[in-house]
């Protein structure tokens, strides 16, 4: 018998094509293992309970968590004081619209532009990272009234449309809309000379992570960043500090902005500002908020009241336990002590800690958790990142200065 010629093209996909790939589909899911997307890689840990820094899996065993899930328990885990304000809450009223008014929510936008300690005029409470930059890219596209936005190599800012539009490689790796809502210039890192060519009076914005997170704790540095300001100030660009990562104190300031004194029109929020309740914030200065006009932005769950009990929850402990300052000194700590084993370098600010590794960041991550203690990769294989929670103190560090000590350079 001949055998079956490949097939040259792929068969049109009809709705009976798509029932069957699903049907199928689902049921080998469902033998696999559980109904969840697969579309994320697990490391080998079940987490069954979780106190203040620690982890404690499904058999028991207990976890160190330098990791605090992508940087959101800002707070580590079963605060007290976070954990009774999100119960209140749920008792009183759990949830209303932004078609009412509520207490909480004004005072969770009137207290996170205090502890700012920026000249902003408004804030708009939204979801998720992604979110938040998707429209602060459509504030400043309709403000401006141009259609080109400059970002930076290497920087992530969410897989929406335009979040994902202007994040680094992601058209080539997992963007998946046809084609980027505005054209994007990408400007090469740190590069001060090629700013000008990149950010021009056709640009409405330019959107940068002040460290950048997921490409491994990458410091941008003042230089930079002012330079990015200034050309924003000479063709009319909106800057938009994109701090979903790097803010709410991680860095030991409110925001990176504060650290390296630059001004942003507008600056995105979120991981730690809910320390796991979700929510994010788009914060704008006065001028940018004197463009919105009625209905120019919308969301169902922004401004939640859950989520503004957890934002002053959070906002209060890091004031009341005066976080900014054991962020800077553990941060410190990290890098006076940790530099050894695999670990010759480190790159970043506060608790975004990038230590740079001899050999693959993976294995080390690997060998770690081995150890009992969790910690984050990046997109540069070479970067071991560290986002814990603030609450962390000497001797958690000395548990990882121990371990890595022990593991082959
Ligand atoms: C700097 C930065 N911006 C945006 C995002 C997207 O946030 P979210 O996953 O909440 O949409 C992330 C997430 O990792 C981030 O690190």
């Amino acid at each position: 018998m001949p055998k079956k010629k490949p097939a040259t093209a792929a068969a049109p996909t009809t709705a009976a094509t798509v029932r069957t790939t699903s049907d199928t589909a689902i049921q080998a899911l469902a033998r696999q293992h559980d109904f969840l997307a697969p579309v994320f890689a697990q490391y080998p840990l079940e987490v069954a309970t979780a106190q203040g820094v620690w982890l404690t899996n499904t058999r028991g065993e207990r976890v160190l968590d330098l990791y605090g899930g992508h940087a959101v328990a800002s707070l580590g885990y079963a605060h007290p004081a976070w954990t009774a304000a999100l119960a209140r809450r749920a008792e009183s009223c759990q949830f209303q619209s932004n078609a009412v008014a509520l207490k909480v929510r004004a005072r969770a936008a009137r207290r996170l532009v205090r502890f700012s300690r920026l000249p902003f005029g408004s804030v708009f409470f939204v979801n998720s990272g992604a979110e938040a930059n998707e429209n602060a890219l459509k504030v400043a596209l309709r403000m401006t009234g141009r259609a080109q936005v400059a970002a930076v190599e290497g920087g992530f800012h969410g897989r929406t449309a335009a979040a994902g539009a202007v994040s680094w490689g992601a058209q080539a790796k997992w963007y998946g809309f046809p084609r980027t809502p505005f054209d994007v210039s990408f400007i090469p890192r740190g590069d001060c000379a090629a700013i000008a060519e990149h950010v021009t009076p056709h640009t409405a914005a330019v959107i940068v992570e002040p460290i950048q997170g997921l490409a491994g704790a990458v410091d941008l540095g003042a230089r930079f960043l002012a330079a990015l300001r200034a050309r924003c100030d000479e063709v009319g660009a909106l800057l938009i500090l994109d701090e979903v990562q790097c803010g709410m104190g991680r860095t030991g300031e409110p925001f990176a902005a504060n650290l390296y004194a630059v001004r942003p029109d507008m600056l995105t929020t979120a991981k730690a500002l809910g320390n796991g309740f979700p929510c994010a914030v788009l914060m704008m200065s006065p001028l940018v908020a004197a463009s919105l006009k009625s209905e120019s932005l919308g969301t169902t769950f922004g401004g939640g009241p859950m989520a503004c009990a957890a934002i002053e929850a959070v906002i209060a402990a890091i004031k009341s336990e005066r976080l900014l300052e054991r962020v800077r000194h553990i941060g410190a700590y990290i890098r006076r002590t940790c530099i050894l084993g695999p670990v010759s370098g480190h790159q970043g600010a506060g608790l975004l800690v990038g230590l740079r590794t001899t050999r693959p960041a993976k294995e080390i991550h690997a060998e770690l958790l081995e150890c009992g203690i969790l910690t984050g990769t990046a997109t540069d294989p070479q970067v071991l990142r560290l986002l814990p929670p603030f609450i962390i103190e000497e001797e958690h560090v000395d548990m990882l200065r121990d371990a890595l000590r022990e593991l082959p350079a």
